[in-house]
């Protein structure tokens, strides 16, 4: 049986002001959020932690991390959220006026659609997938793994174990106080759903 955790990152600046993209750090709310993660997992194992190259994403794992009795961390690229391109650091507000063409295009089909100069959710998938390969790999059959990802990095990874149409992939809910408890065994795959309680 392998277990995968896969987790959101906390609160963010960006996600104070509805802004997608950039490289924001935490909140103290979310500093709250990650130390709760931290106390989550005191009892439970998790011998390996993936996160991506962005601040949200490896503050919300470092206390856990050091809690952790034996961790090894991976930063991995292919977790990094989607890049927005022409649209990183803006709201959904201002690229509706801004770019009101390109809003309209991603509200009609939000899964093929790419963002200028960036990425899109059919784009994202091979990156997504060799990402999730290469933690299940490093990880090994037997290990607890944590992958501490963003929104539409986790909707790609949660469509490969539950599966989803491709259209309602983009559409699906990643909290940020809650996680995914993936089971893996050679019969089947489950999926829960678990508050992070501090
Ligand atoms: O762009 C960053 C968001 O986390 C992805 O959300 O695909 O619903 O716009 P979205």
């Amino acid at each position: 049986i392998q277990h995968l955790y896969l987790v959101r990152h906390a609160e963010s600046q960006f996600n104070l002001e509805h802004r997608i993209g950039g490289d924001p750090s935490l909140t103290q709310r979310g500093w709250e959020q990650a130390r709760a993660l931290a106390r989550h997992f005191q009892a439970i194992p998790v011998p390996f932690v993936f996160t991506s190259t962005k601040k949200r994403s490896q503050e919300t794992a470092s206390i856990l991390i050091e809690q952790q009795k034996k961790c090894i961390v991976h930063a991995l690229p292919e977790f990094d959220e989607i890049h927005a391109g022409i649209c990183e650091g803006l709201t959904y507000k201002e690229i509706a006026e801004r770019y009101p063409k390109e809003y309209l295009a991603r509200k009609k089909d939000k899964y093929n659609y790419c963002y200028p100069q960036g990425e899109g959710y059919a784009s994202l998938y091979e990156r997504v997938y060799r990402g999730l390969k290469k933690a299940l790999f490093l990880s090994g059959a037997a290990a607890g793994t944590m992958i501490v990802g963003h929104q539409a990095i986790n909707r790609m990874i949660l469509a490969n174990f539950n599966f989803r149409r491709t259209r309602n992939v983009p559409y699906i809910s990643i909290p940020q106080e809650q996680y995914f408890h993936i089971i893996l065994t050679h019969r089947k795959k489950m999926v829960e759903m678990v508050p992070i309680v501090p």
